[in-house]
This record gives structure tokens, C-alpha cells and sequence, in this order.
């Protein structure tokens, strides 16, 4: 009880001190603790309250009052509305309490910035505001702006004043365009509006810009309560603040200012979404807003934005060096192609059209003329395997280098010429195909291959029989018959050997090669023409008069018959010295030991009259007197037995 009485003393005691600073107090500047303050208010160092003068380069959490999608991002940026849609947002500061009636001049500005979610189209909007609340009670988002309802709208006792950046035309609030910065009192229907422009001293006229255009601007808002004069300033960030503002007009805010008012940012967003920000906000009573120090902004809100369209950016140039690059490797393929595909066709050409491949065929039936492809490496040029496109046809591609300049006309002629050669001992040509230096042989494939391999390669399995041997014999006879006697005109081969005599898939054998030796005579001197053929085969009258006939072409059948017989090269190498195959065979012959010659792979196992017959013509063809070699005609009837071989002698 005692003490409850002692204490009550004391704080009578107490109250009774404090209340004579009820009575009557004067305050030049405050001290902390003179006032009960709240919400954001604040005694600065200086004795000046924060509803005085503010300046926020940036903003913290809790520095201002937010309301609806307003936040403050973590980097300090005021963000108003973000793109969602039909919402609103509101920031405010307190203003010092006006209860001495007096209304004072002020001054702000901050730096703003909209960010369309797609260019050009924005979405409502965004204002400066003054108001009673610090909240907007009734207000509505979209063409709104935050600011009013459509119940409050246009109605005198809201005590609202607006600075509205306007980016929706709307006919409803009378609305001079879409782009536009308007003062409102106590309503949306500007009592000043202009579109956005900004005065550029240099050539000292206005220049329009585009609210949403994304990038910071800032406005100053600037009201001079002697004067009653209210201007508002625009430009991008980077612009000093003009001589000249956007808006000037004469207005009496003191009906309008209560005791207590809030300032701050309000914004909305409709359909069109449109992110609404505030980077910095500095405020003063009767007196010039600090500066914003436009360097220390919280980094500006597009970067996201900026980083899609950065982006978008990117991927639009890598689309376009894509699209370069593809066009360029498209004409460079196409170029590499026709240079590819590139061939000769000259006029006189027309006349040989069924004879002509395209080189393009060419080259896919031989797959680029692949290593793999290669047959073998003959005398003229390297022969390639292919399947013609279409048709399917094997083909077998003679590439041989050729000076197109040399009597090409004839070359080809005669190569079309031997295409008509028609004969089953015959590789058979099918046409030819130019390109500069370049000369393209097309025949039918054989799938056999060369004869030579045949008789040498140790990894064939099986060895020719005697059977096989000898219908080879044959065809190749048959057809040099038809060369030297059976066409309209004589052809020599030049060059018949094991390796020219092709194999189809009977076994049947084939000459190949026929005239070419002959067509790369064109054109060079007679006197220094080399002898043609191939060491081995060459008839021995050849060195003396390079004459080739149908005599020189017998002499290389019979080395021929013989290499078949014998299974062994026409010139052997027997203890380093070099013997010819022909000379051996003579010599077993003298020696009376002529099957002694026979392929020792035959195993014995052939008709000995039909092998010593074979030898013998073999001999015939083969000798060395020009005269005394039979006929293709004549070697056909000893094969046939329809002529009996004439006596050979031993000494020859
Ligand atoms: C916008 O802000 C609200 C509230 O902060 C949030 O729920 C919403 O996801 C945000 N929308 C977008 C598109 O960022
Ligand atoms: C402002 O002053 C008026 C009267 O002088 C008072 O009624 C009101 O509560 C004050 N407001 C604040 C926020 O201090
Ligand atoms: C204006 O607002 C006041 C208070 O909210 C209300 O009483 C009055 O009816 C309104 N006036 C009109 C014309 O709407
Ligand atoms: C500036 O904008 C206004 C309103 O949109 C328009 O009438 C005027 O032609 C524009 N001026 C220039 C120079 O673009
Ligand atoms: C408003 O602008 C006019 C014209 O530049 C200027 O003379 C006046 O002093 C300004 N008033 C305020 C309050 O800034």
C-alpha cells in the first residue's frame, strides 16, 4: 500500500514536470526524443526532420511506405508494378505535418523508368502523387493509375495532386495521347497535360521522347508557393535538368494541402504489362531538391530486360552470322560442286551425245572417284569402279590425264569410234567424259578383274584350270580377230598382255585397252616415237622401225599364250639375269622338253596334246621373223583344229 503510493507520487511528481513543455514550446530545429515520432519519422543529426528533406539515391527497405505490388528490390530499386496484369502500387514519404497552415513551396525529382514487356506498347503508367494517405483508399488500377476510383474520381475533397506519365491514350480522362505528362488535381482529367518532350537548349526547341522507351528519365517537380507556380521538368537521365519545363502552370495547392499530407509514386498496370520503377527520389521544403547522384542509382532495372533483348540481340546476330555462314558454305558448296562437276563440252561434241557421260554421273557412281573404288593403276590412268546413278549399271572409270589441247577432236573420235566395237572378247567402251586435262574412259565392269592376277597373285586360292586357261586363249584370240580383221577398219591393239585381259564373271576373257596406246600417239613427232607396248611383248622388228601392225600385235598374243600356259611373266628373272619367257619356251622346245614349260600350279592336270598344240602356237606367234607368224584367222583354226600348225623348227 506504501509503496503504491510512493509510486504514484512520483509520477505525479513527474507528470507535473513534463506538462509545462504542453503549455508552450518552441522548437529552432529539433533534438531527438523532443517528439514521439513513427512510422518513418526521424530527428536528423542536424536537427531537421525527414519530412523536410530527403534525398535517396537508391532506397532501403522500410524507408518508405509500400503498399500493392510495391517493393523494394534488393539492389534498392522502388519497383512499382511488375508485369502482372490489373494491379496497382504505391510508395510514400511523410511530409511535415502542416499544422501551422502555412503551405510551403518544394521541390523533388526522381528518376524513373518503364519497362514495356514488349516494345512500343506500354502499359498505364505512372505519377508523382500528394495525398492525405499514405495509402489510396478506393483507388483502381489500369487507366486509374492508381490514383483514383471511379467512385472518388473528379470529387474536390479527395486532396489529391498528381504528376501523371501517361503512356495510354484514354479517351475517358480526355487524354491528349498516349505519351504524356499531365497535372491532376483531384481527378484523371489533367488540368495541364502536354506530350513527353524535353527542351534541348542547344537548338532551343522541345524534343519529343517516348516514356516506355526503357530508358531512366527523370522529372522534377517544382512548386513555388509565393508565386503559386507549379513546373515540371523532364529529361532522359544524362540530360541536365532544361531551362525550360515540359509544364508550367499557375495553381493554389494551399486549398488542397491538409495538415498532414504524404508524398509518393502510385502506378498500375492493365492488359498491357508494362514494369514500373523508380531509381531515385530527393525532396526538399522550400528549397531546391538535392541532386540525385545519378552515378550511384541502384543498377537500372532493365538488365533483366536487357539481357532478353541483349539476348534476343545475340541470338538474332548468331541467326544472321548462321544464316551467312550457311549461304556462304551453300555458295561455296555450290562452287566447289560445279568446280567438282566441272566438265568440257565443246560444240563438235553434240554429234558423239550418246557416247558423252556427265562428269557429275561420274563422279557419285564412283563415289568421288574414292580410293576405295580403285581398281588398279594401269598404263594410262587409274581405273576406278562405279555404279551409274539411275541405271545402276557397274561401270569401271578409266581417268586418264590428257593435254586437251593435242588433237582432242580426233582423240575423241576415235574413242567413239571404238565405242561401235562390238564383240564379246571386247571390254566393251561405253563413252568417255572430258574435263580440262582430263579424260574419262567408261567400260563395262568386269567383275573378274585382270588376268594377271590370276596367274601371280599367291592370294588367290585357286589357280586357273587348264579349261579356264584355254578359253581365255580363245576369247582373247577371238577377239583380236575381230580387231585386226572383223570391224570395218583394222584396229591394233598395241598393247595386249595378261593385265589388259579382263575377266567377266564366266571367266570369259576380255581385251581391254584397245587403240589407246595408238590415241596417245597423236600429235607427237613420228621421229621421236617411242616404242609402244609393254617390255616383254614388244615384237623385236618394233625397235628398229617403230612400225606397229597386225604381225607386232601376234607377237604379243603368242608371249601372251605363253604367260598363260606357263604361269610366269614374259621376262623372268632366273639367278639376277634376265630370260625371257619366249626364249625359254624355244629352248625347252629344242631341249624336247616343252611341257616341262606347263604352270606347275595346273598340277599336271591338262590335256598334254592340247597344252604341247597351245605352246606351239604360242612359239609361232612369238617369232622373231615377222613373216613367219601366222594370222589371227590362222591362229583361230589351229585353236579350232580346222588348220594343222605348220612344222616349227627346232633350230630356229
Ligand atoms: C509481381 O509481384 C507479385 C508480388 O510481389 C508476385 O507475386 C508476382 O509473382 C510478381 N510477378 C512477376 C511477373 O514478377
Ligand atoms: C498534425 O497536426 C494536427 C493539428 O495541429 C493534429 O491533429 C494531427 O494529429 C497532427 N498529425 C500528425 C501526424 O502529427
Ligand atoms: C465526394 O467525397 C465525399 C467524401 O468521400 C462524399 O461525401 C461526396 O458525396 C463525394 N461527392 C461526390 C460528388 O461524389
Ligand atoms: C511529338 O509528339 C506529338 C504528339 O505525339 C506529335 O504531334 C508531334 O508531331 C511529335 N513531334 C515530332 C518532332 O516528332
Ligand atoms: C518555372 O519555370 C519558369 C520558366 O522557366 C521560371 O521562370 C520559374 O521560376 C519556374 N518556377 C519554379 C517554381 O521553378
Amino acid at each position: 500500500m506504501e509503496l503504491k503510493l510512493s509510486l504514484l507520487l512520483v509520477i505525479c511528481l513527474l507528470t507535473g514536470i513534463m506538462a509545462t513543455k504542453y503549455d508552450e514550446f518552441t522548437y529552432n530545429g529539433f533534438k531527438r526524443s523532443e517528439l514521439y515520432l513513427d512510422g518513418m519519422a526521424e530527428i536528423t543529426p542536424n536537427g531537421l526532420t525527414k519530412f523536410d528533406e530527403f534525398t535517396y539515391n537508391g532506397f532501403k527497405r522500410n524507408e518508405l511506405y509500400l503498399d500493392g505490388m510495391a517493393e523494394i528490390t534488393p539492389n534498392g530499386l522502388l519497383k512499382l508494378t511488375n508485369t502482372t496484369r490489373i494491379q496497382q502500387g504505391h510508395a510514400f514519404h511523410k511530409v511535415k505535418n502542416n499544422s501551422d497552415g502555412n503551405v510551403y513551396s518544394f521541390s523533388t525529382c526522381f528518376v524513373f523508368k518503364m519497362l514495356p514487356e514488349y516494345p512500343d506498347v506500354g502499359g498505364d503508367g505512372l505519377a508523382f502523387v500528394l495525398s492525405p494517405t499514405k495509402g489510396l483508399p478506393g483507388a483502381m488500377p489500369k487507366q486509374y493509375l492508381g490514383l483514383f476510383g471511379s467512385t472518388n474520381n473528379g470529387n474536390s475533397s479527395d486532396h489529391i495532386f498528381a504528376i501523371e506519365l501517361d503512356t495510354i491514350f484514354n479517351m475517358e480522362f480526355g487524354d491528349i495521347d498516349n505519351n504524356h505528362v499531365g497535372i491532376d488535381v483531384n481527378g484523371l482529367r489533367s488540368i495541364n497535360a502536354t506530350p513527353a518532350s524535353y527542351f534541348i537548349e542547344r537548338i532551343g526547341k522541345f524534343k519529343n521522347l517516348s516514356l516506355i522507351s526503357g530508358k531512366p528519365m527523370q522529372v522534377w517537380v517544382d512548386y513555388s508557393n509565393i508565386e503559386k507556380k507549379l513546373n515540371v521538368t523532364i529529361s532522359p537521365v544524362g540530360v541536365p535538368k532544361p531551362s525550360h519545363p515540359l509544364l508550367s502552370s499557375f495553381i493554389d495547392l494551399s486549398s488542397l494541402i491538409l495538415d498532414t499530407m504524404y508524398i509518393g509514386f502510385s502506378s498500375s498496370t492493365g492488359s498491357m504489362l508494362t514494369s514500373h520503377y523508380v531509381l531515385g527520389w530527393s525532396f526538399k521544403m522550400n528549397g531546391q531538391a538535392a541532386a540525385l547522384n545519378l552515378a550511384s542509382l541502384p543498377s537500372l532495372p532493365s538488365e533483366k530486360h536487357r539481357r532478353k533483348l541483349t539476348s534476343l540481340i545475340l541470338w538474332m546476330a548468331l541467326g544472321v552470322v548462321l544464316l551467312i555462314t550457311i549461304t556462304a558454305f551453300s555458295i561455296a558448296y555450290i562452287i566447289r560442286t560445279k568446280a567438282t562437276y566441272a566438265e568440257v563440252l565443246e560444240e563438235w561434241e553434240l554429234e558423239h551425245r550418246t557416247q558423252r557421260f556427265s562428269y557429275k554421273d561420274l563422279f557419285k557412281a564412283t563415289k568421288g572417284f574414292r580410293e576405295e573404288n580403285l581398281l588398279g593403276v594401269g598404263g594410262f590412268g587409274r581405273v576406278y569402279k562405279g555404279k551409274l546413278p539411275g541405271s545402276k549399271t557397274e561401270i569401271a572409270v578409266k581417268r586418264m590425264s590428257h593435254d586437251s589441247k593435242q588433237g582432242t577432236r580426233e582423240f575423241v573420235g576415235e574413242i567413239v569410234g571404238y565405242s561401235q566395237l562390238r564383240h564379246r572378247n571386247l571390254v566393251q567402251l561405253l563413252g568417255y567424259s572430258r574435263r580440262k586435262g582430263e579424260l574419262l574412259l567408261v567400260y563395262e565392269f568386269m567383275s573378274n578383274g585382270s588376268l594377271d592376277k590370276f596367274l601371280y597373285d599367291a592370294n588367290k586360292p585357286t589357280s586357273l584350270s587348264w579349261s579356264q586357261r584355254l578359253k581365255i586363249i580363245r576369247g582373247v584370240a577371238s577377239g583380236l580377230l575381230y580387231l585386226h580383221e572383223e570391224w570395218e577398219q583394222i584396229v591394233i591393239h598395241r598393247d595386249i598382255k595378261a593385265s589388259n585381259v579382263l575377266l567377266d564373271s564366266e571367266m570369259n576373257g576380255k581385251l581391254g585397252d584397245f587403240g589407246l596406246s595408238r590415241l596417245y600417239d597423236h600429235g607427237s613427232d613420228p621421229r621421236t616415237t617411242h616404242v609402244v607396248g609393254t617390255i616383254g611383248y614388244i615384237a623385236p622388228e618394233l625397235t628398229k622401225t617403230s612400225r606397229v601392225t597386225t604381225r607386232t600385235d601376234v607377237f604379243a598374243f603368242g608371249v601372251f599364250i605363253l604367260e598363260v600356259v606357263c604361269g610366269r611373266r614374259p621376262i623372268m628373272r632366273e639367278a639376277s639375269l634376265d630370260l625371257h619367257l619366249v626364249d625359254w619356251v624355244w629352248r625347252s622346245w629344242r631341249n624336247e622338253v616343252i611341257l616341262d614349260v606347263t604352270d606347275a600350279r595346273l598340277e599336271g592336270d591338262y590335256d598334254l596334246g592340247e597344252a604341247e598344240l597351245i605352246l606351239k602356237i604360242g612359239l609361232l606367234c612369238s617369232h622373231p621373223v615377222p613373216a613367219a607368224r601366222p594370222t589371227m584367222r590362222q591362229v583361230m583354226q589351229f585353236l579350232n583344229g580346222d588348220l594343222s600348225l605348220p612344222e616349227i623348227p627346232k633350230d630356229g
